[in-house]
């Protein structure tokens, strides 16, 4: 099955195509209930990420409508690059002739579907209408949580195509992305006949091996900080959550406290490698509470007042004592919370996604205490390029949903979707 997958939830502008099939070279059209426990072949042929965080830099966090309006810029050049890139053969010559007579009846329906979205309305008439159909089965796209200007373009966009090249769409929770982008391995095999390539190809091999449910997520990401509980491809329950700021919003608040730039989360991690972590006890809010939820504002209040209160003032070295104490109060309590559940839930699996998941020391202590606590447990973390936003987790989301339907249908941008 081959997926083209837009993904616009924040700032990030991304588009793949993969293709998903058992290890034994044949491709299946849908997984079965039954194949949840069977390694899946993943070959991406093209995937890019195109970021907006330095456009948003200047103002301190993402501005929805400035994130909106770079999507509409960005997106019908990232489908060109990408389906150049992927080389993936068009469809027959034969149904090319056919989609340019039905264009004509079709411009209609898609100056409706792009109407709201003027400027990639335009870049789509002069440069994507004349792009022959791929050889792909589906069109994936994120429908929610994020921003809900940043989620309409993608929506639309992924609506227009699939009305232009006749492909079913599938609707994909960016959470559920981002479990799947910890599932995704390197390597596997490549498994496409010649014949359904053109020319030169760079394809990418992952594999999403077998997995015992039920599976442990810890999810943590500018928006949100999660502990879900997955007993099937599509069984999804929050156990706990935040309830204030999420662990990448701390990150980012901590890093404008000390000054450091925008988004903060790698900012401090950087600091922190060089900083005392024992210096300053700071809180770690909730970490012995029964429940699985988390809050991350008192530790952050914390962080203010230490800085407001330092003399002298904060030098360097200071700074990252702070950026390293805040990083392990921060980091102990994720860890504590998700090993504790793991354990009270009988989950052998655990996940960490999202884009904190790029934090070393929260890779660390993670991987550390499951090996002393559960030493039967396996941690999967997602690479270092799939921890932030990149459609080639809305792909393999999108690959075990069940959610297909037609370009017709509703879809609506949900920028509270829950899992
Ligand atoms: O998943 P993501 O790319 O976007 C959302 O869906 O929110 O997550 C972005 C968040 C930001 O808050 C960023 O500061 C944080 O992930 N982040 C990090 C690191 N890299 C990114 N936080 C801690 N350590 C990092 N190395
Ligand atoms: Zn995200």
């Amino acid at each position: 099955m081959k997926i083209l997958a837009v993904e616009t939830s924040c700032d990030e502008t991304a588009i793949a195509v993969a293709e998903f099939g058992d290890g034994r070279g044949h491709t299946r059209t849908h997984p079965s209930r039954t194949d949840a426990d069977k390694a899946v072949r993943v070959n991406v042929w093209s995937h890019i990420v195109s970021s907006q965080a330095t456009l948003h830099a200047k103002f301190g966090g993402v501005v929805p409508n400035l994130a909106k309006r770079e999507h509409q810029k960005n997106l019908v050049t990232i489908l060109r690059e990408v389906l150049r890139g992927s080389r993936i053969k068009d469809q027959e010559s034969r149904k090319k002739k056919g989609q340019i007579r039905s264009l004509d009846s079709k411009s209609l329906i898609l100056n409706a579907i792009l109407e709201r979205e003027p400027e990639l309305f335009s870049r789509f008439k002069k440069r994507a209408l004349s792009l022959p159909a791929p050889d792909i089965d589906a069109i994936a796209v994120t429908y929610g949580p994020g921003l809900a200007p940043a989620l309409w373009v993608g929506i639309n966009f992924a609506r227009a195509l699939a009305c232009l090249w006749d492909k079913p769409l599938i609707p994909v929770n960016h959470m559920a992305g981002h479990i799947y982008s910890a599932w995704l391995r390197q390597g596997g095999e490549i498994r496409i006949p010649k014949s359904e390539i053109r020319g030169k190809s760079q394809i990418q091999n992952y594999e999403i091996p077998s997995m015992r449910f039920p599976l442990l997520a810890l999810l943590v990401s500018g928006g949100h900080t999660e502990l879900v509980l997955m007993r099937g491809h599509g069984k999804f329950e929050i156990i706990g959550e935040t309830r204030d700021d999420a662990a990448g919003e701390a990150f980012d608040k901590v890093a404008r406290i000390l000054g450091l730039g925008y988004p903060g989360g790698p900012e401090i991690s950087r600091l922190a490698e060089r900083g005392d972590p024992r210096k300053y006890p700071l809180p770690s809010p909730m970490i012995n509470t029964k429940d699985h939820n988390f809050s991350f504002s008192g530790l952050k209040t914390a962080v203010v007042y230490l800085v407001r209160d330092s003399v002298p003032i904060v030098d360097r070295h200071r700074k990252a004592d702070i950026a390293a104490s805040f990083q392990k109060a921060a980091v102990d309590v994720l860890v504590k919370k998700t090993v504790r559940a793991a354990k009270e839930h009988g989950s052998k699996t655990i996940l960490l996604g999202g884009g904190v998941a790029a934090n070393a020391a929260l890779r660390r202590e993670l991987s550390a205490t499951l090996k002393k606590e559960m030493p039967d447990a396996m941690l999967f973390t997602p690479d270092l390029s799939l921890t932030g936003d990149n459609a080639l987790m809305i792909a393999a989301a999108a690959y075990f949903s069940k959610k297909k339907m037609a370009w017709s249908d509703a879809l609506q941008a949900d920028a509270n979707l829950r899992l």
